[in-house]
């Protein structure tokens, strides 16, 4: 194994900055002539010889039991081929535990294991048909008897649901009580935020193909390597017998992060048929296909003096979990953290509802939790008469205040320096509703924008041939983030060669394995390990500088014809065993928070304006200026278009995005992207997303922070301050529409 050491890591953040010209760093997207001119293959574009098609029949009830099922009119359409239920299925798949207890699936509901329904939208049955649309048919012609349970708990207010308190999650520092009492300034508010479901562009699709006993899986993963060992346990077979393949996927945003039910359900089809079988669900069924960003609530109390400086904090959380499942992002872990004071109390509560089980979405915590926080602060400086970014300048800090450990860097204020003068802050006049032009109402807001820094085990394969040609490989994923860019520019930097010079495969259980392209973590994680591979090649030519094609002029005068090497690298902070877990699909990102002697961030700072209408209240975001430091930036092109990207999901959290609940039956009402509101271009105008220069030299031997989240983090926020500055008229619940601003509140 070859963790870079620390020596090495200096020389490498060193070389980062001397051999690198700005072309090399904002190089194009490896995969931008595939994927423009149709040739990129996505999973579900897969073609496989006799592929017989699937389609889930889901549970219309949300909780209560099936009495019957009759098949009879769906095995009436010519071309149905098998239909699955509990009843018919045979062996079940086999009982593998959720991530949360330490297994691999994204939730612990058994895929046709009873006649029990615990969630609106659960798959019943499996119909196998010779093309989709017979599948589909015959799915809506099966007749199911129900005997509901009513009524369900909708959602996390509903009278049913179950609160618990996660008192593991609890962080207590000096008094609160006390220094809330006594503070001359306080903030006491309650906070919301809905459910929202990621929508990749791309459907959750599975194609599964036996060659006598292998199975190939191609479906769009975030992690190739739990979708195979949990596989794996599910079918009860050796998991060198499965392969995955997912080289390009269309959009994940975490929910397609962990293995899913239905992939079971279509290799056992596919096993029983003796052919290959292809599900593409529904957009509908997406919405319950994997997990999704549970609505959480918010109760947020700050006690400060009058120069600004917190003397009491307390975060408590709400969020809503299914039966089955106690997921909680928790990120009052976070929200505790990230301003200096001496009394701070965090608590999060799960509730308990009958519906799928939550999971991840981009900045899964952290959004809903920095909307609360950031919020609560503007009303604060707002309390205070006092600027709100000097209200967090006076709160700064190098240490966190719950363990004390220092933060490996924090560039917070820089960031709100560089952002507040691209965005010409200083013109701002105080008064809200101030800033009219003409029948708008304008408004200027603010929030900090944090996401932790996360790395996991991971390992790469470096080829360099004789006539300069150098391939990468390893199993790790290819959201749209730029994967293949990353790989093709550290191995083309690290080997001194024209990054034209790489090529890359990626997406392959047969690859090396990686981490979970999780946590904002893959070039985290990846870099070092393709730096190690690339070390070990100059190594063995004796070279120690990688400028100027010297690696090359070596190679073609070494005799060789190719040198290979492999290196697997483990994250800081993790332990030496934990090097197992990479080789069984469990290469968990760690790090932020979680570390023994420090903490460690990428940090942000969002500015927009927003404009009111003051007859209509519609609200358009007019401008957006966001300014990050996250270490080192790779890639300048895709960091800039993580950011870029996560700054407008930040716009549609705060505007657009709410997956609307029918409480009779705890089903969605919006499951589909006619109805269910993203931003579209009218309605995203400027955005500038600004890389402050940050060396860290800590978090990893690339000194890598990772941008996938951190954009979307702070913008809810700051848009929420705007609507304040334009209107006077404080919004507390996303999203944020026009007819929230129609009655006096
Ligand atoms: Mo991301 S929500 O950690 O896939």
């Amino acid at each position: 194994m070859a963790e870079p050491t620390s020596a090495r890591r200096q020389a490498g953040m060193q070389s980062a900055g001397m051999k690198k010209t700005n072309s090399e760093r904002a190089s194009p997207r490896y995969e931008s002539r595939e994927k423009v001119t149709g040739m990129a293959r996505y999973p579900a574009d897969m073609r496989l010889p006799r592929v017989a098609h699937a389609y889930l029949c889901t549970s219309r009830i949300a909780r209560g039991t099936i009495q019957a099922f009759d098949l009879a009119a769906a095995k009436a359409v010519p071309g149905v081929l098998d239909i699955l239920t509990h009843e018919t299925i045979g062996d079940q798949p086999r009982q593998v535990p959720a991530i949360y207890q330490g297994g691999y699936l994204s939730d612990s509901f058994r895929p046709l294991g009873s006649a029990e329904i615990a969630y609106w939208g659960q798959p019943i049955a499996v119909v196998i048909a010779e093309t989709y649309e017979i599948a589909r048919e015959a799915a809506r012609r099966i007749d199911v008897t129900y005997a509901s349970q009513s009524p369900p708990a909708a959602t996390i207010d509903s009278p049913e649901a179950v609160t618990q308190p996660l008192a593991p999650m609890d962080i207590d520092v000096g008094d609160f009580d006390v220094a809330y009492a006594r503070a001359p300034v306080k903030i006491d508010t309650r906070y919301s935020t809905p459910a929202q479901h990621q929508n990749p562009m791309e459907l959750f699709a599975t194609q599964c193909v036996w060659e006598g006993d292998h199975l190939t899986v191609h479906e769009p993963s975030q992690y190739v390597n739990n979708l195979k060992f949990g596989l794996a346990e599910q079918l009860n077979i050796a998991p060198e017998r499965i392969r995955v393949i997912s080289t390009y996927v269309g959009g994940a945003f975490g929910a397609k992060g962990f293995l899913t039910q239905r992939t079971a359900l279509i290799a056992m089809a596919a096993r029983r048929l003796g052919r290959p079988v292809k599900l593409v669900a529904t957009r509908e069924q997406g919405f319950t296909v994997s997990g999704y960003r549970a609505e959480t609530r918010h109760h947020v109390q700050l006690g400060a003096n009058r120069d600004g400086r917190l003397t009491a904090l307390k975060h408590e959380g709400w969020e809503l979990t299914s039966r089955a499942d106690t997921v909680a992002m928790g990120a009052v872990s976070m929200t505790t953290r990230l301003y200096a004071c001496p009394n701070i109390v965090g608590r999060v509560n799960a509730v308990s509802a009958d519906r799928s089980t939550p999971g991840f979405m981009r900045a899964p915590g952290e959004m809903p939790y920095a909307f609360a926080l950031e919020t609560a602060l503007d009303e604060l400086s707002c309390e205070l008469d006092m600027d709100p970014i000097e209200l967090r300048r006076v709160n700064d800090t190098r240490t966190e205040p719950v363990g004390g450990l220092p933060y490996t860097s924090r560039s917070l204020m820089q960031c709100f320096d560089s952002a507040a003068a691209a965005f010409g802050w200083k013109d701002r006049t105080r008064l809200p509703g101030s800033m009219r032009d003409g029948d708008w109402l304008v408004g200027w807001g603010c929030a900090t924008a944090f996401y932790p820094t996360y790395a996991g085990n991971s390992a790469a394969r470096v080829r360099l041939s004789a006539d300069g040609r150098v391939h990468v490989s390893s199993a790790t994923h290819e959201l749209g983030q730029g994967a293949y860019t990353m790989m093709a520019q550290v191995a083309a930097e690290e080997l001194g060669v024209p990054v034209e010079q790489v090529t890359v495969s990626l997406g392959d259980t047969d690859l090396p394995p990686a981490v979970v392209a999780g946590g904002s973590s893959t070039t985290a994680s990846l870099a070092p390990a393709i730096m190690a591979a690339c070390d070990a090649i100059r190594a063995r030519l004796g070279v120690t500088d990688a400028t100027s094609g010297t690696v090359s002029t070596a190679m073609a005068t070494s005799g060789m014809g190719s040198i290979e090497e492999f290196a697997e690298t483990r994250a800081p902070g993790l332990p030496a065993d934990s090097i197992k877990g990479l080789y069984r699909g469990m290469a968990t990102p760690f790090g932020g928070v979680h570390m023994a002697d420090r903490v460690q961030f990428a940090l942000g700072a969002q500015f927009v304006e927003v404009r009111v209408h003051a007859r209509t209240h519609e609200i358009r975001v007019a401008r957006a200026v966001g300014a990050f430091a996250a270490g080192r930036i790779i890639n300048a092109r895709t960091a800039h278009g993580q950011l870029v990207g996560g700054m407008i999901w930040g716009i549609g959290s705060a505007l657009h995005e709410q997956t609307e609940l029918d409480e009779r039956n705890a089903s969605y009402l919006n499951a589909n992207l006619a109805d269910y509101l993203l931003p579209v271009n009218a309605d995203i105008h400027d955005i500038e997303a600004i890389m402050v220069p940050e060396e860290d030299s800590l978090v990893n031997a690339a000194g890598v922070k990772g941008v996938g989240e951190i954009g979307v983090v702070g913008v809810a926020a700051a848009i929420s301050n705007a609507i304040h500055h334009a209107t006077g008229r404080r919004l507390r619940d996303l999203p944020f529409r026009i007819e929230n601003l129609m009655n006096e509140t």
